[in-house]
């Protein structure tokens, strides 16, 4: 496996390269990251994987100084699933001018976006640098974060770029927990707690499946168990899977997205149903 920094040593190591699969990361790589760089790898050669934390995605006060930045051990989980590169650039290097912006469709601005203004801005800006860098034929994105997937896609797709898009399922632990980096946040009380949110996803599935049509109510009453049991809720929302939109009637496709703080940590999570 190749390490490199720049984009110039990038290119250098992927000269020629037409089947290239691409898994973007911000480090502290867990397992469903690691399934993410296998599943590329089922699609094409050579796997390049990116470690790169954003300050474009970040807003004022949240966690990208505390971030954990953990390339060594990244790079060993990379190379032990076969990886073939990993690019690794830095802050100046992503970004050595002002920076001209992708410009989003309304969507961006709800759910996540509404909460953490300028959010998909950045992600949208550093992911079409990263796909002009590492020019995939590929990329591979987990659905965990569900509307960063649909908004990634929308933008593929608006602007003609010619890369499939890979679709992840989300990796959890034992007791339903989405794995996420921000989990090393949370105290040991807070873990224990935090299983409660795919509980409550699922709880509210299972209504759906049963019929339920009331969203409101659903939306409502996960948000109030939640918010009796600590969590600072962001939103509970049962959407169209295509559109990400509220349900049009007669819908039958939904996706129930979440996010609430638990301490001092913003947790997400979604489940189709
Ligand atoms: P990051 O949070 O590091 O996630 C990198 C990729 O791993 C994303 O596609 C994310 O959806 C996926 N992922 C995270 N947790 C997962 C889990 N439990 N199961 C399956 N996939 C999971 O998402 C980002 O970085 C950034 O926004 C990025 C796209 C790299 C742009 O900076």
């Amino acid at each position: 496996m190749r390490l490199v920094h720049s984009v110039a040593e990038l290119r250098e190591a992927l000269a020629g390269s037409r089947d290239t699969a691409f898994v973007p990361t911000m480090g502290n790589l867990h397992a469903g990251h690691v399934a993410l760089a296998e599943i590329a790898a089922r699609h094409g050669r050579p796997v390049v994987a990116s470690i790169f934390v954003n300050p474009l995605q970040f807003g004022a006060g949240e966690d990208f100084e505390r971030y954990p930045r953990t390339l060594a051990a990244d790079c060993d989980k990379l190379a032990s699933v076969g990886t073939d590169i990993v690019f690794a650039p830095d802050v100046a290097g992503m970004y050595p001018e002002p920076q001209t912006y992708a410009v989003l469709p309304p969507l961006a601005g709800e759910l996540c976006g509404a909460h953490r203004p300028g959010h998909f801005q950045g992600v949208c800006t550093v992911v079409l640098k990263l796909f002009n860098m590492v020019q995939p034929r590929y990329a591979v994105f987990g659905k965990k974060d569900y509307q960063q997937l649909h908004v990634l896609k929308g933008m593929v797709r608006q602007f003609n770029l010619p890369i499939e898009m890979i679709g992840a399922e989300t990796s959890r632990a034992e007791d339903g927990l989405a794995l996420s980096s921000r989990n090393g946040y949370l105290s040991a009380d807070e873990r224990a707690e935090a299983p409660r949110l795919y509980r409550l996803l699922r709880q509210a599935a299972s209504r759906i499946a049963a019929g339920e049509r009331d969203f409101a109510a659903l939306e409502n009453a996960a948000a109030a168990e939640l918010t009796a049991h600590g969590w600072r809720v962001d939103y509970v929302a049962v959407r169209s899977r295509t559109t990400l939109l509220a349900p049009a009637s007669g819908e039958s496709a939904f996706v129930i997205l979440a996010a609430a703080h638990l301490g001092t940590t913003r947790l997400i999570d979604n489940l189709e149903c």
